[in-house]
């Protein structure tokens, strides 16, 4: 097969060394991948991922057999459905079906009229109406913004004032701002499982744990994703059997019932709360940086699994796991999600992997021949390992010998899931 990845981050690096591990494939491009992505793809990087019209062009030109789509703007802005139009065979939903995750209201509404466990809520597109229901209802509270905010657009607000705040701040996010979503918090714990469906069936990938604050302890501001690990324990035996009869199964049955066809990966995010798991959101793609802990532990061949999803007939083939744990640490930039400097050479990769890490690159390029960073999320250091403990002290061992100038990273990743 000829396969043609769209994106160029973390996410995209593993999805990139796991579709090369596959007999099947054989022409292998990317757009516009990375440095890291260049070792098994051909990247391509004068056309633009938003630039639908292009991106079926250079399918029909390469005889492209499937386009895999890994970030979601590009699917909620309709490239599945253009590619689909052009007879060109893709994983990843069509703008209808991404609404699940670019529209939080979308999601909420079809998990209420299903009745699909989730965190109460009420929309708003009248800021004093939103006002005035929060001072009713107290903190903590969360205040979402409707649309894609490039992940800034949740505030899980302690106090009334923060949560009064946020309402105004809402605003600062355009379009996606214009309709606000106040919901009741959820106190648990938060895992994410990624499941591969073809519209009708679907499979959940083991489940793994995100960061999302910048510093250990869950402080500062969200990011991202500073990290993850899986399987991740929080999701034992009976809350994965929850989550597959209670959330997935019943969400593609919802969107089916509405005349919806989900293909490709959707990602859960969960808030395991005494004993149940509820929805915090959707997302219509894989996870960053939880699918560089992931796939590195899948032994069956993914590229088969997308194929078919993306043909609407998955197989009832059991995905093969290695018994092993995975931890994913990742390096960023000083300052992020804040301002931060770019084009700092980076040193030690090489060493690294001599060490036993898998490093895939975040935020990387060559400038004048060297590797410089130039995202906020720069690297992200996987380790597998038959233990979590080994993988976890592993992983740490081999982030010493990299190095960039304001290189900052959490020391505590996975240490829920070690106490
Ligand atoms: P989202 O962008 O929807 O994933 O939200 C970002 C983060 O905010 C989540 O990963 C949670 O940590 C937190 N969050 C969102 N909604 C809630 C909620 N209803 N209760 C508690 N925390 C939440
Ligand atoms: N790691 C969070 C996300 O991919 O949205």
């Amino acid at each position: 097969m000829n396969v043609l990845l769209i994106g160029g981050g973390g996410r995209e690096h593993a999805l990139a060394w796991k579709i090369s591990q596959s007999p099947r494939l054989e022409k292998f491009f990317a757009i516009p991948g990375s440095p890291g992505i260049a070792d098994f793809a051909e990247c391509v990087e004068n056309i633009s991922i938003n630039d639908n019209a292009a991106l079926v062009k250079f399918s029909q030109e390469k005889n492209i057999d499937l386009v895999v789509v890994g970030p979601e703007a590009p699917l909620v802005n309709g490239l599945a459905d253009e590619l689909d139009a052009a007879g060109v065979k893709v994983f990843g939903p069509k703008k209808i079906a991404a609404q699940m995750e670019g529209s939080k209201i979308f999601a909420k509404r079809l998990m209420k009229k299903y009745k699909i466990p989730t965190a109460d809520f009420e929309v708003f597109d009248d800021a004093e109406a939103a006002k005035n229901f929060i001072r009713a209802k107290g903190a903590p509270i969360v205040v979402k913004a409707d649309g894609l905010a490039a992940g800034k657009g949740v505030i899980v607000a302690q106090t009334l004032d923060e949560a009064l705040v946020a309402v105004d701040e809402m605003k600062t996010f355009g379009a996606a701002g214009n309709k606000i979503v106040v919901e009741e918090f959820m106190d648990g714990e938060e895992a994410s499982v990624l499941a591969l469906t073809d519209g009708e069936k679907i499979i959940p990938l083991v489940a793994a744990q995100d960061h999302k604050r910048v510093f250990d302890g869950d402080k500062g501001l969200n990011t991202g994703g500073m990290g993850a690990y899986a399987p991740a324990p929080v999701v034992d035996e009976k809350i994965s059997a929850l989550v597959e009869e209670k959330i997935l199964k019943p969400t593609i049955a919802a969107l089916n019932a509405e005349g919806i066809v989900y293909r490709g990966c959707l990602y859960a995010g969960l808030m395991i709360v005494g004993g149940q798991p509820k929805v915090v959101e959707f997302n219509c793609r894989f996870g960053d940086p939880e699918t560089q802990a992931v796939l590195p532990l899948m032994e069956s061949d993914l590229l088969k699994l997308m194929d078919e999803c993306a043909a609407g007939k998955l197989s009832d083939e059991k995905i093969s796991w290695s018994k092993n744990s995975a931890v994913c640490v990742i390096l960023a930039s000083g300052g992020y999600p804040k301002a931060y400097k770019k084009n700092l050479p980076i040193d030690g990769i090489a060493k690294a992997k001599t060490l036993g890490a898998m490093i895939f690159h975040a935020g990387t390029k060559f400038s004048n021949g060297s590797l410089v960073t130039s995202g906020g999320r720069v690297l992200g250091v996987t380790i597998t390992a038959p233990t979590l403990r080994e993988a976890v002290d592993k992983v740490y061992r081999c982030i010493e010998v990299v190095h960039f100038d304001d290189m900052h990273y959490r020391k505590d990743i996975a240490a829920k899931a070690l106490k």
